[in-house]
């Protein structure tokens, strides 16, 4: 396996490693994303036992003792896995999360002590760099669910929103909603629930340019409108739960 590097918006840069034997013939990627600053930004440790391949990847941009700050989604393997191994590397890096991550997880999983992160707080990378935490729980899943949002660029790291199939480009113009349908039928992997069409369209408000993705392309364009339409098919999918009659009339 390799991990490539590109720069997917300034100065944020996602590494990815393909994996062919998740869904073959497909494949499946994991990506990190890295958002530089004077406090460098790692959202997403990547699996436990990827961390050699990891590290050594990163350590292509910059000294991974350099890392200040490691967020991630919710708390699964491939989000944080690695977090102690990090830790390790890196005696200034603080993990980061809401409240509920660091209430249920963070405060016993975690080597160091998490910095607990509100609903909509900042933190300041400097060199103009800001990211937002916004809590999303149960979206796409996980009680303690959360993305990053980098202010300058308008970046919205979405974790496993989104979700794809395949090695495709690192960075696309093209359709993201109809590959994320295609896995979302195969993997299942969305806790339908009646406030997941709100809680995308709150993120549409942001009207991000970049959409990160943990596992797929990064998506250069009209953000808010590739979300909202994530919301209309959840909203459509829950519907189809919760009233199976209409949805067939
Ligand atoms: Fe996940
Ligand atoms: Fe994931």
């Amino acid at each position: 396996m390799e991990t490539k590097i590109s720069e997917i918006a300034d100065g944020i840069y996602r590494l990815s490693t393909y994996v062919p034997d998740i869904a073959p013939p497909t494949g499946f990627t994991f990506n990190q994303f890295l958002v530089l600053g004077d406090e460098p930004l790692m959202f997403h440790t990547g699996l436990r036992k990827m961390f050699p391949l990891n590290r050594d990847a990163l350590r292509r941009i910059l000294p991974p003792e350099r890392l200040r700050w490691i967020g991630f989604g919710h708390f699964e393997a491939d989000e944080c896995g690695a977090m102690n191994e990090w830790l390790a590397v890196a005696p200034q890096a603080t993990p980061a999360h809401g409240q509920t991550g660091c209430l249920v997880s963070l405060n016993d999983f975690a080597d160091r002590a998490a910095r607990v992160l509100n609903d909509g707080e900042v933190i300041d990378l400097g060199r103009g760099k800001r990211v937002r935490f916004i809590d999303t729980p149960h979206t796409p899943h996980g009680w303690d669910a959360g993305v990053l949002y980098e202010e300058s660029t308008r970046t919205l790291m979405c974790g496993d929103l989104f979700t794809q199939l395949g090695n495709g480009r690192a960075l696309t113009d093209g359709d993201i909603v109809g590959p994320a349908i295609v896995a979302e039928d195969l993997f299942k992997y969305s806790s339908l629930n009646p406030t997941m069409g709100t809680t995308l369209r709150d993120l549409a408000k942001l009207a991000p340019r970049t959409l990160a993705l943990m596992h797929g392309p990064s998506f250069a364009g009209d953000g808010a409108a590739a979300v909202n339409a994530l919301a209309d098919e959840y909203d459509r999918r829950v519907s189809a739960v919760a009233f199976p009659r209409s949805a067939a009339a």
